[in-house]
């Protein structure tokens, strides 16, 4: 499985992140066009497979900085978002000139409740709509993807109808996306599944997983979206997006890396990147990463509890089930703390260069645990110094 030459294409999952237009939409996350093309070609160093740059229709800052993401981006596609109206349409080919693979984004509401109080359509517009918005994306690029807004609340049966007939108008990406956050593991997964029997001409179509996360879920449907089928998951790094975010990017890889029997699937991420992708992240935004946040928080692989800590100097798959290198980070580390044990301590005096025999140690790890108790985090600094302290007193 992670011999790349030994991977079946098919069991390939296309990273499409829209960090740059579904992130960068969101409260506290917008950037200047110079820190969304800085940020554009650290995604492409990432490899990801697409960039969804922008929405260019929405502002002027927006066209211009998909103008230049589109024209110095290299490494992977650029996809902008259209809703399915001529003008912004028009807008995206504008902004996709010079890219060397363009894909045009159009997307339009399905779901009963979208219909009627958004839009005020009935679905055969809806329907008629999506048609003409495919058609006229298809006039300006070959790479066309449609999404039905709000999927997860639309009838499954239109859903499959309206599908059909965006890969009839010549769509190649069908994206479903839980707009709201709204769906279970379980019935994402059975979604794909009906879709990819009822849309007629799936074959010639990739099915997209777009999930967002305000029940917390949104790695894990896009896992069992994946189960059901999809072929390309839309997310962001540091699971930046509208409200609670959408799927968290370097979560998802290394759910496929580590489980990637399991869902018999794989990306091209090279995941020694993603650490240094989500801190430039935060540095652009300054939005922080939560410190207990999965592959990327600074706790990820951060060990306090004596037990833990003496279960890592033995064996580090103890409590690591994958290794901090990679996912960018230095190493695993071991904070010393209130709950530290004498087995962490002696290792770290070890690594700061002090040879103590057994009553030494003892002395240090009795003021060690007095200071820890005063301390939050005891500090290599601290260590030193009450080791120095023994020694004089000795
Ligand atoms: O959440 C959503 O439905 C979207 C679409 C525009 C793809 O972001
Ligand atoms: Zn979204």
């Amino acid at each position: 499985m992670n011999d790349p030459a030994s991977r079946d294409p098919a069991s390939r999952v296309r990273i499409f992140d829209t960090s740059l237009r579904d992130g960068e939409q969101s409260p506290g996350c917008s950037m200047t066009p110079a820190q969304k093309l800085r940020f554009a070609h650290a995604l492409s160093e990432l490899g990801v497979d697409v960039i969804e740059a922008g929405f260019p229709a929405s502002s002027e800052t927006d066209m211009g900085a998909v103008r230049a993401i589109a024209r110095e981006v290299r490494g992977a596609t650029v996809a902008t978002l259209a809703r399915c109206h001529e003008g912004d349409i028009e807008a995206c080919a504008r902004a996709l000139d010079g890219a060397v693979h363009p894909r045009i984004h159009v997307f339009i509401s399905t779901s009963p409740l979208h219909r009627e109080h958004k839009l005020g359509l009935s679905r055969e517009q809806v329907l008629e709509r999506a048609v003409m918005g495919v058609e006229l994306a298809r006039r300006h690029a070959d790479d066309v993807e449609f999404s039905a807004e709000d999927a997860l609340r639309t009838e499954p049966e239109f859903l499959a109808q309206i599908c059909s007939a965006a890969v009839a108008a010549g769509a190649r990406t069908l994206n479903i996306p839980d707009t709201v956050g709204y769906t279970t593991p379980s019935e994402i997964r059975s979604l794909f599944e009906y879709l990819r029997a009822n849309v007629v001409g799936a074959g010639q179509a990739v099915f997209s997983a777009h999930c967002h996360n305000d029940l917390g879920l949104a790695v894990a449907n896009s896992l069992a979206a994946i189960e059901g089928g999809a072929r390309q998951v839309e997310c962001t790094i540091n699971g930046i997006g509208e409200r609670a975010g959408n799927c968290a990017l370097e979560e998802l890889v290394m759910a496929l890396r580590v489980r990637g029997e399991y869902y018999g699937a794989h990306t091209r991420i090279d995941s020694r990147r993603l650490v240094p992708t989500s801190r430039l992240l935060s540095r652009i935004t300054g939005m922080a990463v939560q410190r207990n946040k999965a592959v990327v928080g600074q706790n990820a692989f951060a060990h306090e509890s004596g037990i833990h800590q003496h279960g890592m100097l033995k064996h580090r798959g103890t409590y690591e089930i994958m290794r901090p290198e990679d996912v960018g980070w230095a190493q695993s580390q071991m904070v010393m703390g209130r709950h530290s044990g004498r087995a962490a301590l002696s290792d770290r005096l070890q690594t700061l260069g002090f040879a103590l025999d057994e009553a030494q140690l003892n002395s240090v790890f009795a003021g060690f645990k007095a200071l820890a108790e005063k301390k939050r985090e005891v500090f290599d600094a601290d260590l030193e110094a009450l080791v120095l302290g023994a020694d004089k007193r000795a």
